[in-house]
């Protein structure tokens, strides 16, 4: 009943024509199948991207949304102008941007809300430090990353998301949390939206990030509640990626 969702973060890599390449083979190559792929492209090359995209199967998304809708907020880039662009995605609280970049919850609430009023939709990230993994605090940390957007946003707003569980331990690191171990914290996660609202909990796609490759994605994409995958590293080799989009059926 979940359509699965892949989606590749470049992160800050590439070159206007190491991007293009990319774009093209993925075009080219991506077989038809019941998932949606996305990618995410830094800011400079989302033009090019949406012409090389066009009546393509993959949709486009940024890697990160101003709060704000206009106005003396220098480097920064609205929800509209990623629309502009044909953005349908956006990736907000992703780890580095909270660990690099200061930003606190309250910035990702803003941020999520600044793509829903815009219909964006957010692609949320979650997740727990190694510290917090053995404290034993993981589902309270993740609890407190959703709450505080649930309480802005509202449960509904959810409708239109994708949460991405990420551990941080496993962010570039190879080291995946197993299958198992990345389950249990979806299912958390899952009745955590569902204490608010069990439909919208039920429709929600809950995807996994961290050292995901083509030789693990298969087995975390066929849990119970891992609806699919948001991919760093391996996304920036179509080979790779195109192999894990296709795990995900
Ligand atoms: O957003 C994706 C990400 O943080 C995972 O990165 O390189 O471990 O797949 P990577």
């Amino acid at each position: 009943m979940r359509q699965p969702f892949v989606a590749g973060n470049w992160k800050m890599n590439g070159s206007r024509e190491s991007a293009g390449r990319l774009l093209e083979d993925l075009v080219r190559n991506l077989s038809p199948g019941n998932r949606e792929v996305a990618v995410c492209p830094p800011f400079v090359y989302l033009a090019d991207a949406m012409r090389v995209l066009k009546g393509s199967e993959i949709a486009l998304g940024a890697q990160n949304v101003s709060e704000e809708e206009s106005g003396a907020f220098t480097g920064e880039v609205s929800a509209t102008m990623l629309q502009d662009f044909d953005c349908a995605y956006v990736i907000v609280g992703h780890s580095e941007r909270r660990a690099l970049y200061g930003e606190t919850d309250e910035v990702v609430a803003r941020k999520f809300m600044a793509a829903v009023r815009t219909g964006l939709r957010p692609i949320l990230c979650v997740g727990e430090t190694l510290e917090q993994r053995e404290e034993g605090i993981t589902d309270k940390i993740i609890g407190e990353q959703l709450d505080a957007i649930l309480g802005v946003a509202g449960v509904h707003a959810f409708k239109e998301a994708v949460v991405a569980y990420e551990p941080v331990w496993a962010i570039g690191t190879g080291q995946t949390a197993s299958p198992d171990q990345a389950q249990a914290v979806h299912a958390m996660i899952r009745s955590r939206v569902a204490a608010a609202d069990d439909t919208i909990a039920a429709g929600l796609r809950i995807v996994y990030g961290g050292s995901v490759k083509a030789t693990n994605a298969s087995e975390l994409f066929a849990m119970e509640d891992i609806d699919g995958g948001l991919i760093g590293g391996a996304s920036l080799d179509a080979e790779s990626f195109l192999s894990i989009c296709q795990s995900a059926e």
